[in-house]
């Protein structure tokens, strides 16, 4: 069992109890955290589902090509953004927090 904490656009924490296997968006999504839409489904196209790393980066890895170009088309882009249906949940998870990214611009 895993524990993972998302900051909401609203500024409400919910912590959300997973496992590991599925996508931080799928596990983020099963519950209905405020601000993941990800409207493609986790094809890595839309950015819909973009968080801000607030733990340990090295954790969670760097972006892949593909996903950096949709992160960098979303236009609320930091140096800790990855796209949570980019993200695959492990035991080391446990404990990180996300802040949800707010909605794209444009
Ligand atoms: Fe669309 Fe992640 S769900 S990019």
């Amino acid at each position: 069992m895993l524990k993972i904490k998302f900051i909401q656009n609203n500024g409400e924490e919910r912590i959300v109890e997973t496992y590991a296997g599925p996508t931080l968006m799928e596990a983020a999504s099963a519950v209905g955290v405020e601000g993941i839409e990800a409207i493609c489904g986790g094809s890595c196209i839309c950015g819909t589902c973009q968080v801000y790393v607030e733990s340990d980066v090295a954790v969670v890895g760097p972006p892949g090509e593909d996903e950096l170009i949709v992160l960098g088309e979303t236009g609320v882009q930091k140096s800790t953004s990855r796209l949570s249906c980019q993200i695959r949940l492990s035991e080391s998870f446990d404990g990180m927090t996300f802040t949800v990214a707010p909605p794209r611009k444009g």
